[in-house]
């Protein structure tokens, strides 16, 4: 008798050819969409200084960046629209304006890739709030939950008329994915998707995005996003947003949440996505920065790490360049 072991995982893994034979899980640039973030009223893109090699962009400059991102192959790209300050007000109108940044920015990549990439709009108010916050308030300044929903109808479809093939309700507002569905469906827009924030986390690691932004929120949004602590009820939200009629489940932020992607994916009829938000993108960028982690190699095994957890698809900063190194 031996006394050496019989079962040797280390068999499968000797060499580059065994372990690409038995891999569980894989990452392809499809996989990946593109967060992009447009401003009006610059003329060179604009360096996000928390979120090093990320821009806003100009209407050209994201022209060019979107192409780029589209021939490295990503799946998709989102959109988020950032309106000079002064044509913020209480409602958030610009956002539905046509020629608010966000919808010509939708029309020009529509004229430019048409269905060659699937075209994603964030519809929520508070890039265009001068409060900051995702919702229109009320007379005590509290976010009022059914008066916003009309303005995310309004603000979906502005994006679905400007060509977005996928508009994305991200204020955690009740209702909102069946008040969005019926509005566009009642317009003529019943192939618009929906994919919905269901499980979105008040979350420290926002904070980058919201200097992508140029946010001017004071205060916080635990009145409408969840406690980071509260799996079972991210699962509540996840339901009510399937039978609201979602066609896409996402929760955020990915990497502190990956057993609540787990458990979506566990019960989920339609494709999960998950989004690895700005802190994320930061903190890997940062470190990477002064040389303590190889950017190439955390993002990479941070994104297989999101798609083992059970996510279909994965929204990330680095969607354009993980595509670049996974061809
Ligand atoms: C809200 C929205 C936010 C993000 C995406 N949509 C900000 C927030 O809820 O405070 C965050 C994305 C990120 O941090 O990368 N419209």
């Amino acid at each position: 008798m031996t006394a050496f072991p019989r079962q040797r995982p280390r068999r499968l893994r000797s060499t580059p050819a065994l372990r690409r034979l038995v891999a569980q899980t894989s990452l392809e640039p499809r996989h990946l969409v593109l967060p992009m973030f447009v401003a009006d009223g610059i003329d060179e893109p604009r360096p996000i200084a928390s979120m090093p090699g990320v821009y806003q962009h100009t209407r050209d400059s994201l022209r060019a960046a979107a192409a780029q991102a589209v021939s490295a192959g990503v799946g998709g790209l989102m959109l988020f629209g950032v309106p000079a300050q002064a044509d913020k007000d209480s409602t958030g109108s610009v956002g539905a304006d046509p020629d608010g940044v966000l919808n010509v920015a939708l029309r020009d990549l529509s004229a430019d890739l048409g269905d060659a990439t699937v075209l994603m709009a964030d519809t929520c108010l508070d890039e265009f709030t001068d409060h900051g916050h995702c919702g229109v308030l009320d007379d005590r300044g509290r976010v009022d939950n059914d008066a916003t929903l009309s303005c995310y109808v309004e603000l979906a479809l502005a994006q679905a008329d400007s060509g977005a093939h996928v508009v994305s309700p991200s204020g955690m507002m009740d209702g909102q994915v069946a008040a969005i569905r019926d509005g566009l469906d009642a317009a003529g827009h019943s192939d618009v998707v929906i994919l919905a924030y269901a499980a979105k986390f008040a979350s420290a690691f926002y904070g980058p995005f919201r200097d992508a932004v140029a946010s001017t929120l004071s205060g916080d949004r635990r009145t409408y996003q969840q406690d980071p602590g509260n799996a079972r009820e991210a699962l509540h939200e996840v339901e009510l947003d399937l039978a609201e009629g979602a066609d896409i489940v996402m929760v955020k932020p990915a990497m502190g949440y990956l057993d609540v992607i787990a458990a979506t994916a566990a019960v989920s009829s339609v494709p999960v996505a998950a989004y690895q938000v700005s802190g994320e993108y930061a903190m890997i960028a940062a470190a990477a920065a002064n040389g303590w982690i190889d950017a190439r190699a955390a993002a990479l095994e941070s994104l297989v790490g999101i798609r083992r957890a059970g996510a279909d698809i994965v929204l990330s900063y680095w969607a354009a360049e993980a595509a670049d190194w996974l061809a």
